[in-house]
């Protein structure tokens, strides 16, 4: 089976040495770095904005994958863009106008990716899906790390992967939320390519990111 990209998501570190940490994933073998960016109204928790993408910036020279659970999406577009974010994903439901959003992110240079939370359908990416660069297909929730997989995603997770293959584009499928030794494989079996890990990458302290990077790479 391929081996999946892994995106930890920063959301489980230590966030009183985030720029440690961030050095401490890279060294250890993360492909991309993934931001959780949550507002306190689209989704029920708040974390962190542009400022801190900035600061984490000089700590890696890895893809910053940031994932913006706010609304509105349009307004902090070019801030986090100025700020460093490499692909930036972003929930349509967070917007009226998801396309045009799609296309403010080409304009700014930077890759566009599209989340599906889990009770939203495949069919949302049918008049997108030729101008993005990833699909995100969340396998919880948004708001919290250390949740549950969703299994029903797996379907989802197929779903998507025909309409890539079918769009001949070089698309990403990403998937995030509960991603475990024993969730890894499931996703890579029915088509995904990166895998973001949050509990999964930083369990057990820095000394252990190596393994637990390994261990999900080797899983898929
Ligand atoms: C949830 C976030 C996830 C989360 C994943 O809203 O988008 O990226 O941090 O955490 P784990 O891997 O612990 O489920
Ligand atoms: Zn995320």
């Amino acid at each position: 089976m391929a081996t999946p990209l892994i995106s930890p998501s920063i959301l489980s570190a230590d966030f009183a040495r985030l720029g440690e940490e961030v050095r401490a994933v890279d060294a250890a073998g993360a492909d991309w770095i993934h931001v959780d960016v949550m507002d306190g109204h689209f989704v029920p928790n708040l974390t962190i904005g542009p400022g801190v993408v900035k600061a984490l910036r000089p700590h890696s020279a890895k893809p910053f994958d940031v994932h913006l659970m706010i609304e509105p999406v349009d307004l902090f577009l070019e801030a986090f863009a100025a700020a460093g974010a490499d692909i930036i994903t972003f929930h349509p439901e967070a917007g009226p106008h998801a396309h045009r959003t799609v296309q403010a992110i080409k304009a700014l240079g930077k890759q566009a990716g599209i989340a599906l939370n889990p009770a939203t359908p495949a069919k949302m990416l049918d008049y997108l899906i030729d101008d993005i660069d990833l699909v995100l297909v969340m396998s919880v929730n948004p708001g919290f790390g250390g949740q549950s997989f969703i299994s029903s995603q797996l379907r989802k997770i197929e779903a998507v992967r025909k309409m890539i293959d079918k769009s001949g584009r070089r698309v990403h499928l990403e998937v995030d939320g509960g991603v475990d030794l024993v969730t890894a494989p499931q996703c890579v079996s029915a088509g995904a390519d990166v895998l973001v890990a949050g509990t999964a990458t930083f369990k057990g302290g820095p000394e252990h990111y190596a393994a637990n990077i390994a261990a999900l790479k080797g899983a898929g």
